[in-house]
């Protein structure tokens, strides 16, 4: 495989040459000119280049204008598609609108600075690249080689998917009718006795609860309205998915449900107090934002049931790659386009007024959620040891700034939703 490997950082290059001569031949440059007429000269003498990293911020041209100006190119000499060349875009900056942009752009993939090698062999997975070698020659039974090869698997489609099951979609198309009643949601559900009398229990829990104690389907549904009934069907459908028979595995499950749980309660809490249009659409995003910790934890405990989850170097390497098995995984399960960019970008602290203020909120759901003890692993704050200068740290939050709350107001709603977390969490 010949690479090339674009970037004006002397250390940046050299880390990802080391990395990158494992899979290939490697060329190295420091700017997009130089890079340019590499490019055309190996096209011309017919030994194209097949994979390209390219640093976003250089001087004189930058990784975007040259991404663009490739993509034009090969337009032009109507290369076809599985022919391009594919093209990581590198980043130090983890902002959200330029990766957006280089999408369009067309690039194939994405990594930020320092390079990690987790999202490396991500994005070589999902290209259908080999993984290196040494990986897999290594005998032992090393972290990186079974991460390496839950990776291979799930973009070979060798990994099952877990499907939402059919009642999810028949309510959805329920909502979009606008005709539909009350009536016909109870007819649906009222077939599905597990759904409904959890609907009665969550309709009388401290989420919802009214001043009189609600007995049957209909009224809970009344009470619930039709878009938040909704919303809790596909998160008890969801809820399913975070559960094991085997009892270590169900509690390590459990603890990453009641994470999900409190950034869903917690995102619906800012999303009311923000004004924004659908708190139960921002609810059922809080839940599923790490779908791909669910995914990745299963799938790696079928295929090594010995694992127990406790090494840091484990939780690290899932960290760095569970944002794009969540996003694959909820495009699968044809999740609309906003509940993929956040399982994508949700870890993310470069938002610009352009992100979608769903994804924002769940930024700082997320935030906040470890802040009051409902943590699952984070990589700068456990439980054990909270951060003492929480305000602070909270001040500099990226998206409580685009979002134009004070810390004060998000600390208050946070520390107001701890109970009702707690106390819901149960219901379902
Ligand atoms: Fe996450
Ligand atoms: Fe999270």
């Amino acid at each position: 495989m010949k690479i090339m490997i674009v970037d004006d950082e002397t250390i940046s290059r050299k880390i990802l040459i080391q990395k990158m001569v494992l899979i290939g031949t490697c060329t190295a440059v420091d700017d997009s000119l130089t890079a340019m007429e590499l490019f055309d000269k190996a096209l011309k003498s017919k030994d194209p280049f097949d994979l390209i990293t390219l640093d976003i911020s250089m001087p004189k041209m930058d990784g975007r204008q040259l991404l663009s100006i490739i993509r034009k190119k090969e337009k032009d000499m109507k290369i076809p598609k599985n022919k391009k060349v594919r093209i990581i875009m590198v980043t130090s900056r983890m902002n959200v609108s330029t990766i957006k942009e280089c999408i369009k752009l067309g690039c194939d993939g994405y990594i930020s600075k320092p390079v990690n090698r987790y999202q490396l062999l991500g994005n070589l997975g999902r290209m259908g690249f080999a993984q290196p070698d040494e990986i897999h020659h290594d005998d032992e039974k090393t972290h990186a080689k079974i991460i390496a090869t839950i990776i291979r698997r799930f973009y070979q489609g060798d990994i099952q998917l877990p499907v939402l099951p059919g009642v999810v979609t028949q309510v959805q198309r329920l909502l979009e009718d606008k005709d539909s009643t009350i009536e016909d949601l109870a007819g649906l559900i009222g077939k599905d006795i597990h759904i409904s009398t959890k609907l009665i229990f969550i309709a009388n829990s401290p989420l919802y609860r009214g001043t009189d104690k609600v007995e049957d389907l209909h009224s809970a549904l009344i009470r619930l309205g039709m878009k938040a009934a909704s919303g809790l069907i596909s998160t008890l459908v969801a809820r399913d998915l975070f559960k094991s028979k085997n009892k270590k595995l169900n509690e390590l499950l459990q603890k990453l449900w009641l994470h999900s749980f409190a950034c869903g309660c917690l995102g619906k809490k800012l999303a009311m107090e923000l004004g924004i249009r659908n708190p139960d659409t921002v609810f059922l995003m809080g839940i599923v934002h790490d779908i791909g910790k669910m995914l990745l934890i299963k799938s790696i405990a079928d295929i090594h049931p010995e694992e127990t989850f406790e090494s840091m170097e484990m939780m690290l390497a899932i960290h760095e790659i569970h944002t794009t098995f969540g996003a694959v995984l909820l495009k699968k399960m044809n999740f609309l386009k906003e509940f993929i960019h956040v399982a994508e970008f949700h870890h993310w602290n470069d938002f610009s007024k352009e992100d979608e203020k769903e994804l924002l909120v769940i930024h700082l759901a997320d935030y906040l959620a470890a802040r009051i003890g409902f943590v699952f692993f984070n990589i700068e704050q456990t439980e054990d040891d909270p951060d003492p200068d929480i305000y602070a740290n909270l001040k500099n939050l990226e998206s409580l700034k685009q979002l134009g709350l004070s810390t004060g107001k998000a600390m208050e709603i946070a520390d107001q939703a701890k109970a009702v977390i707690r106390e819901s969490s149960t219901a379902f």
